[in-house]
């Protein structure tokens, strides 16, 4: 009842934000591309996963939802318990509070030092608490409030909004998720998806009016982000495993098939136009995660375009890592499929075969390098990532990607910094958790460059940077068990546990 009367007051908050924004128009920039002065650099945010029901000092157990019946002191004094700002690796979902500050902080430092915004979803709470089972209205409302909330901490003195980029998100978490999207409406197009017409007029300031209907019709849309650079923002559901409802990628008439095309046509068109392309998605093509008729289909188009896409940026995975794709799968399906599911470590070591493989394969195979950038969701530690690419409009290179920095910030200190005198608590600050160029010794992004990089980690001499890849991984917790060897130790919390409910499943 409680539960109930605060879910709907905090989705109408929501929706009134969304109708103060409107009255600011968005202004492309490309219909002032004259006056626009490049940076170079662009924000990607992934995976904020706000929580309403969070409560400070609720146990990690009841998903942050609730206090503990006994022995409070004690579990507080162990850090069992829900901090001010979050509860850094412990699985609970984002506070409000944090998605607030988080947002306010990184448009404060960024919005005038950045030409664009990827924002590759999943905005509402995971679905953990049988207590509070998670409502489409609720997912809708997190969708409205943070769209709202990105529209207006990045819009500018002159009323412009830089472009935000958002994509549809793909898996159970979502109101497009299976039992939404019916198999018949599909084999006709997926006409009339009503999930779709409603992100469509949730997102009427971020899709450009004449890809609207290719949005209706998919949920996928391209963005001319600056002059002579393209977002494809793709809709992963239809390319994704577990969707039953969907076909795979073979069947031509299928909303997969479709998508390709589709994907196909924007790559063309981009080539004809001169223009170099940035790939977003929710869910990340894996053998994992995605039917092995659609996962070829990307691989393929994508090999063909290599030439002009500069990056393929996703979400969802949570751990910071890349993965290489390959058509010809050296390594046991069935357990890259399986069993990496029910242990980080098993993960980590396909992995590492992944990279080692790439030395005997990159002369004669084609291997497409997808990235996964952590989440704002303090899983680990919340973060953001700041992109740079070439931004020489004169150069060969422009468009390329050049460099990326990783921030974080540290949820165990500022939950408990407060002011000295006043003794409120202070406000987080990020700070750099690594960059390519320094950390990895990266000169560029290239697909060529990261192979190189996957052959250096995966070598005996690259086993100290192989460590540093891992502990940026995981955003530098947990260090204690996670690390070059599989985890033995179980974590206190039943981190391992959550991991595969999750988002393994
Ligand atoms: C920005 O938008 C507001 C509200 O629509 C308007 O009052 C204001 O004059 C605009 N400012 C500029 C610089 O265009
Ligand atoms: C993979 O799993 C399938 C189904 O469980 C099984 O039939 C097949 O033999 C397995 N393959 C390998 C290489 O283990
Ligand atoms: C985060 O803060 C805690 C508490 O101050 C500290 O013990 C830990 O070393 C910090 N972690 C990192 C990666 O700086
Ligand atoms: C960094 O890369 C340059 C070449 O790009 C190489 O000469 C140098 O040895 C590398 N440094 C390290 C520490 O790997």
């Amino acid at each position: 009842m409680k539960a109930n009367s605060f879910y709907i007051l905090a989705f109408f908050a929501g929706s009134s934000v969304a109708n103060t924004v409107q009255q600011y128009p968005f202004v492309h920039p490309m219909s002032a591309a004259k006056e626009t002065t490049l940076y170079g650099k662009y924000l990607h945010l992934t995976d904020i996963h706000m929580d309403k029901h969070y409560l400070v000092g609720a146990t990690i157990k009841s998903d942050c939802h609730r206090e503990p019946k006994k022995h409070k002191k004690k579990k507080e004094r162990e850090g069992l318990l829900a901090g001010y700002w979050g509860a850094p690796g412990m699985g609970c979902d984002s506070p409000s509070r944090l998605v607030y500050h988080s947002i306010d902080y990184i448009a404060n430092e960024w919005k005038d030092k950045i030409d664009f915004v990827i924002w590759t979803g999943d905005n509402a709470r995971h679905d953990g608490d049988a207590y509070i089972t998670r409502t489409k209205e609720e997912i809708v409302g997190y969708n409205v409030e943070i769209a709202a909330l990105l529209k207006n901490a990045f819009r500018l003195e002159n009323n412009r909004t830089l472009p935000i980029v958002p994509c549809i998100v793909a898996n159970e978490d979502l109101p497009l998720g299976n039992n939404d999207v019916h198999p018949h409406n599909e084999l006709r197009g997926i006409k009339r998806n009503p999930q779709l017409l409603e992100f469509s007029e949730m997102w009427s300031d971020f899709i450009p009016p004449k890809q609207l209907k290719a949005f209706k019709r998919g949920g996928y849309f391209a963005v001319d982000v600056v002059p002579g650079l393209r977002v494809l923002s793709l809709n992963s559901l239809y390319f994704f495993g577990s969707n039953d409802v969907v076909n795979s990628c073979s069947d031509e008439n299928g909303p997969g098939a479709k998508h390709i095309k589709w994907m196909k046509k924007q790559l063309k068109r981009a080539r004809r136009d001169g223009f170099k392309v940035i790939i977003i998605g929710h869910v990340p093509p894996t053998i994992k995660t995605f039917k092995d008729s659609c996962l070829d289909d990307y691989i393929k188009v994508s090999t063909k375009y290599a030439d002009i896409i500069t990056g393929h940026m996703y979400g969802h995975a949570n751990m910071d890592h890349f993965q290489v794709l390959t058509r010809d799968v050296p390594y046991d399906r069935n357990s890259s499929q399986m069993e990496i599911q029910k242990d980080t470590g098993r993960f980590i070591s396909t992995l590492r075969k992944q990279y080692k493989n790439v030395k005997k394969v990159r002369d004669t195979q084609e291997l497409v390098v997808v990235h996964i950038a952590p989440p704002m969701l303090p899983l680990f530690y919340p973060t953001f990532r700041i992109n740079e690419y070439e931004s020489n409009i004169n150069s060969a290179r422009f468009g390329d990607w050049l460099k990326y920095t990783q921030w974080y910030t540290n949820l165990t200190h500022w939950n408990n910094a407060k002011h000295p005198f006043t003794g409120k608590h202070l406000k987080p600050e990020f700070e750099i958790e690594y960059s390519t160029d320094e950390t990895y010794n990266m000169t560029d992004l290239t697909a060529n460059s990261w192979l190189d990089f996957a052959e250096k980690i995966a070598s005996k001499e690259g086993k100290p940077l192989w460590k540093t890849y891992l502990a940026n991984m995981f955003v530098q917790t947990n260090n204690d068990w996670y690390g070059q060897s599989i985890p033995i130790q179980q974590p206190t919390i039943g981190w391992l546990d959550w991991f595969y409910n999750h988002f393994f499943q």
